[in-house]
């Protein structure tokens, strides 16, 4: 019907045009609509022109990931508008949303008999400075940014955060699997843990780890938590402890983490899950995840009970507590200076939107700005292995803010460890979550054999498949799996995936060996009978896999995480080479080094920003005063 109005619209304007109308018209009115593809399906735009002016935009995306691509559909039609203009910049954290509203704002410029390159134009307007005051600015709105600021705001601080890009979330709204937390009320309604993956780090600790002492002492301690729960006969619950997840922290980043950082993160767990629904965020699923001994992955359910990305679930209501809380954001304000007066820190300098330059005076400044994962350029500076990999990060993850704390005189640590991670979409850079593979998935090699525990860490599983043919694999899935998640369900939508309606159909879709990948799955589902995996050790078992349809999605590995940055103690103050801290200066999250050591889990990423945002805004507020 739209179109039908659009073409109506394009010929009364050739008729006016020819003089037929009968009334002068200098140009086009009317409303003209186009379509093109966005990142999970087609996006519509309207365009409202007035004298061949647009004078209102909008979209419709109904497929486009929540909270990336939403936030383009709301946000771009509104710069077209303004500027008049298709060549307005796109929303760099959702170019494929942005691409695609882009594309349809042209055709239906093209439908109204209009030549979308005279659109390309942005108008300018006047610049002018900015300066504001706060109490504390927080630079990066990302999970750790909002969740210091809500932190602050609540102990009665004025909070101001600058975020370099055109919407909130940073790498947190791409997160997907969960946060890692011990001993919660979650943990004791799932069933027991299967006790092979205890014993198994135990071992681990010493063979491995056997000069480290931190591991060592660690190691003992749950070993004594670990028999008694044994003996007891009572209905014990689920058996996880502090020290067993300091002890998969550590042993996961190769034992050279800072123990303290380690301590604060798995101390505090627990109590960020109860603080996060406290605000209306709840996790109530529990499951398995790379490098964890037992299930304690933390994950949002929708109201049909399927397992969503926790990114995209968090930060809108992140967001919208920020939003209740009245903390002014100053989007697309990148800053580029931590001002000092002596030894202290008074605020930060930043560029806006138009280039205009921004001041935010305050007493505080919290660095929660990210890693540098989106910045190859410095990846393959610290890291050459590193260099032609592809990344799973956001555009504005540019390590800008360690920088900026370095200039002042900042320390860091660990620069050098990078993670890759195993899973990501070959064609898109798209992150296929680790929670898959947690949940009961396997890799196959292009020979149609498994060749690793898939539950390992994830720098072991990188390297496992960077060694087989290609370098890279295929996650396998049944249609078992699909029901239970909205996850994959997206990754179907978004034509990441191959089916097959028999595991042979599967193989030959996959140009692989059908006898060979069929004998793999029916040797997995026994692995999964038995609840043993003797060729590759895997402990952690969910259903097998054989309900048909299957499904694979082509993965190989991309850089994820940068483990090291910014020096700090536990309560996130940052530290200088010789110890001691910056007045006034606060980091928390991806910008930070030493709580991951030299390789994280999955998981304790959402755990460090949620636990270390809310200490950084309550150092913040304490320092102020
Ligand atoms: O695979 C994932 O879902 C990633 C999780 C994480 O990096 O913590």
């Amino acid at each position: 019907m739209k179109k039908l109005v659009s073409m109506l619209c394009a010929l009364a304007l050739v008729l006016s045009m020819a003089g037929c109308s009968g009334k002068e018209s200098k140009g086009v009115s009317g409303t003209f609509t186009g379509t093109a593809k966005g990142f999970g399906g087609d996006v519509t735009v309207t365009l409202t022109l007035e004298d061949s002016k647009i004078v209102d935009c909008t979209a419709e995306g109904k497929d486009e990931t929540q909270g990336i691509g939403s936030v383009a559909i709301e946000k771009l039609p509104a710069e077209i508008a303004k500027n008049n203009s298709v060549g307005v910049d796109v929303i760099a954290t959702a170019t494929f949303t942005s691409n695609g509203i882009l594309e349809a704002a042209k055709s239906a410029l093209t439908s109204a008999g209009l030549n979308p390159d005279d659109y390309m134009t942005v108008g300018g307007g006047e610049v002018k400075d900015a300066s504001y005051d706060a109490d504390i600015v927080i630079v990066g709105a990302g999970g750790a940014g909002m969740t210091a600021a809500i932190t602050a705001a609540d102990e009665g601080k004025t909070v101001i955060v600058v975020e370099s890009q055109a919407m909130v979330g940073g790498n947190s709204v791409r997160a997907t699997g969960g946060l890692n937390a011990t001993k919660t009320a979650a943990q004791d309604k799932n069933e027991f843990a299967e006790n092979a993956g205890v014993e198994k780090t135990l071992n681990t600790a010493a063979t491995t780890y056997a000069d480290n002492a931190a591991i060592t002492e660690l190691a003992k301690t749950v070993k004594a938590q670990y028999d008694a729960y044994l003996l007891d006969s009572s209905d014990k619950g689920y058996f996880d402890s502090v020290e067993l997840m300091e002890l998969d922290t550590m042993i996961g980043g190769k034992g050279i983490n800072n123990f303290e950082l380690v301590k604060t993160l798995c101390e505090n767990s627990a109590d960020a899950i109860d603080w996060l629904a406290s605000i209306g965020i709840d996790m109530p699923s529990v499951s398995s995840f790379g490098g964890a001994s037992v299930k304690r992955i933390h994950r949002p359910l929708n109201d049909e009970g399927k397992v969503v990305s926790v990114g995209a679930y968090m930060i809108p209501l992140l967001e919208k507590n920020m939003t209740d809380r009245g903390i002014t954001v100053l989007l697309e304000t990148t800053a580029t200076e931590i001002m000092t007066d002596g030894d202290k820190v008074t605020g930060i300098v930043a560029t806006g939107k138009n280039g205009e330059k921004v001041t935010v005076n305050a007493s505080a400044v919290i660095l929660t700005t990210g890693g540098f994962g989106a910045n190859l350029d410095m990846v393959a500076s610290y890291q050459p292995s590193l260099k032609g990999f592809m990344t799973t990060n956001a555009a504005g993850i540019q390590g800008q803010g360690i920088k900026m704390a370095e200039a002042i005189g900042a320390a860091t640590v660990d620069m050098d460890k990078i993670q890759i991670h195993p899973t990501v979409e070959a064609n898109t850079a798209a992150l296929i979550t680790e929670g898959l593979r947690g949940d009961g998935a396997i890799l196959v090699n292009a020979e149609g054999k498994r060749f690793v525990d898939e539950v390992g860490t994830r720098d072991v599983v990188s390297a496992a498949e960077i060694a087989q043919t290609g370098s890279y694999s295929y996650l396998i899935v049944d249609q078992a799996m699909v029901d239970a998640s909205s996850v994959i369900a997206g990754y179907i939508k978004k034509g990441f995936t191959t089916e097959g309606a028999t595991y042979e159909e599967l193989a030959k879709a996959l140009s692989i060996d059908e006898a060979t990948f069929a004998q793999t799955m029916n040797d997995w589902n026994a692995c999964v009978d038995a609840k043993e995996d003797a060729e590759f050790g895997r402990t952690s078992f969910a259903n097998k896999l054989d309900t048909a349809p299957y499904y694979a999605i082509k993965v190989s590995a991309g850089v994820h995480h940068t483990m090291g940055g910014l020096s700090i103690d536990p309560t996130c103050e940052v530290l200088k080479a010789d110890g001691t801290a910056i007045a006034g200066l606060f980091a928390a999250g991806e910008i930070t080094g030493g709580v991951h050591g030299a390789n994280r889990l999955g998981g304790n990423a959402v755990a460090d920003f949620t636990v270390f945002g809310r200490i950084a805004g309550d150092s913040a507020v304490k320092y102020v005063g």
